[in-house]
């Protein structure tokens, strides 16, 4: 059972409220603009912002940087395969490199590919290739008042309508995302996984595993589908891989490193193409856009993200920082995910319209109330999409503590006891509307 304790630290702080409602006004109300240093407790995101072991440290020292045949290369190739029982990779520089040496070789236009839901990357990545993403979700999975164990489930009674409307021949692709991030980090059983791999054999599709919070994931199953009550982690994650043909993996976030990621192939052929592609945009298939000592990182870091141990005190402190908010008051979605909590800014703010963007509204004014960097995900983030407004706090894997998440939910309390705020509007905005979350400006109403 391992836990951890700090042999290094960081200095922050929090910079007094006149210049947290400068750098607010001077980011154009998007956090994006923010410059970290005027950021106390950072929540934007848990990709690539985790805390590295001594082992990893150790381990990137020892990288090798070759081009070709690196040592490093071997010693990931090995984890993967211990870890997550795949044969062979093609590394990329990180999760969406991976997305486009897979979905490259495998989607063309006019295709249809269905996910539980598609990450941003991930759609966009499909749609690149001509193709239509279409989400699969189990019912209910945007209700934050909802229940169930394993609210991130793909629908295979949807997946069966979509391949009834359009064809099986048109549906190359079949992705699980473990756990689903676009639908609050709920996890994914092992039930509905098996379900999935019957759905792709009957159509004649490649199944594919977003493996990104893989980990995470088997922590859920373990406490939650009664057959696998007291088996070890990584045998549950093993075992729950094993029913996909291809993994995309981002090492920034169960691979436990600030770079990296990869695809997981079993088949030869597939492997082949993938090798090739991944050659003209991510490198020579021994490093792939890693660094040597990134690679040797990585390879630790998948290791450790199967220890005992590791995974529960993950789940308890995201879980912690859930239970914090709750008791002040802040509505958030329950039960809490994997790597977030996500607070239902529509409720703390009923009377700002969806056009005046509730939840970047709540953004900004936690960052003017306790230096606190969250993101939205709703009507700002996904224009037109029918979602709750959604703020995900997302938590750094082993970097953050209790008295963080006491002045995280300390400040969100504020923010939702306060009367009279106004929503936001946009001053300028790129010319791509799925990403404008990213760059546009906003004002006060
Ligand atoms: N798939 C999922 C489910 C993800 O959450 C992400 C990234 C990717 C693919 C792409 O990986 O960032 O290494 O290129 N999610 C981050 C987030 C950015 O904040 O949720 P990447």
């Amino acid at each position: 059972m391992v836990a951890y304790r700090s042999s290094m630290v960081e200095r922050t702080e929090l910079p007094s409220r006149g210049r947290r409602e400068r750098a607010i006004e001077d980011a154009g109300y998007n956090v994006f603009n923010l410059a970290s240093r005027d950021v106390y407790v950072d929540l934007l995101t848990d990709s690539g912002t985790g805390t590295m072991s001594t082992d990893q440290w150790a381990a990137l020292l020892g990288g090798d940087e070759s081009y070709a045949g690196s040592e490093s290369f071997e010693q990931l190739e090995e984890s993967v395969r211990d870890v997550m029982g795949f044969p062979r990779i093609v590394p990329a520089h990180q999760g969406r490199g991976a997305e486009n040496v897979l979905y490259g070789s495998l989607v063309s236009e006019g295709d249809v590919v269905l996910n539980n839901t598609h990450f941003d990357t991930t759609r966009a990545h499909v749609a690149n290739q001509g193709a239509e993403p279409v989400d699969c979700p189990a019912p209910g999975a945007f209700d934050p008042d909802g229940e169930g164990d394993f609210r991130g489930n793909f629908s295979v009674d949807r997946g069966y309508e979509v391949v009834d409307r359009v064809g099986a021949d048109r549906v190359p692709v079949v992705i699980l995302t473990i756990t689903n991030n676009s639908a609050a980090g709920q996890p994914v059983s092992v039930e509905n996984t098996r379900r999935v791999r019957e759905f792709a054999d009957r159509i004649g599709a490649t199944f594919v595993i977003d493996a990104c919070r893989f980990a995470e994931n088997a922590g859920f199953v373990r406490a939650r589908e009664g057959e696998f009550e007291g088996d070890p982690i990584a045998d549950i994650a093993r075992e729950q891989l094993s029913y996909a043909d291809a993994l995309v993996m981002s090492g920034k976030k169960d691979g436990l490193s600030n770079a990296g990621g990869f695809v997981a192939l079993r088949e030869e052929d597939l492997h082949e193409q993938c090798r090739q592609r991944g050659i003209l945009y991510e490198g020579f298939p021994t490093y792939g856009g890693m660094a040597g000592r990134d690679m040797a990182a990585l390879a630790v870091g998948l290791r450790e993200a199967v220890e005992e141990g590791y995974v529960e005190g993950r789940l308890e402190r995201v879980r912690t920082l859930g239970n914090l908010l709750a008791e002040r008051g802040v509505p958030i979605y329950t039960p809490t995910g994997g790597h977030a909590v996500y607070v239902d800014a529509g409720e703390v703010f009923p009377d700002i319209p969806p056009e005046a963007f509730p939840g970047q509204t709540f953004v900004c004014e936690l960052y003017r109330e306790g230096g606190v960097r969250g993101v939205e995900l709703g009507s700002f983030a996904f224009p037109g999409a029918d979602r709750p407004d959604l703020v995900r706090l997302a938590v750094p894997r082993r970097s953050y503590h209790r008295e963080h998440f006491e002045h995280v939910a300390d400040a969100a309390a504020a923010v939702t006891n306060r009367e009279n705020v106004r929503g936001l509007e946009i001053v300028s905005e790129p010319s791509t509307p799925e990403l404008r979350h990213f760059t546009a400006e906003l004002r006060p109403r």
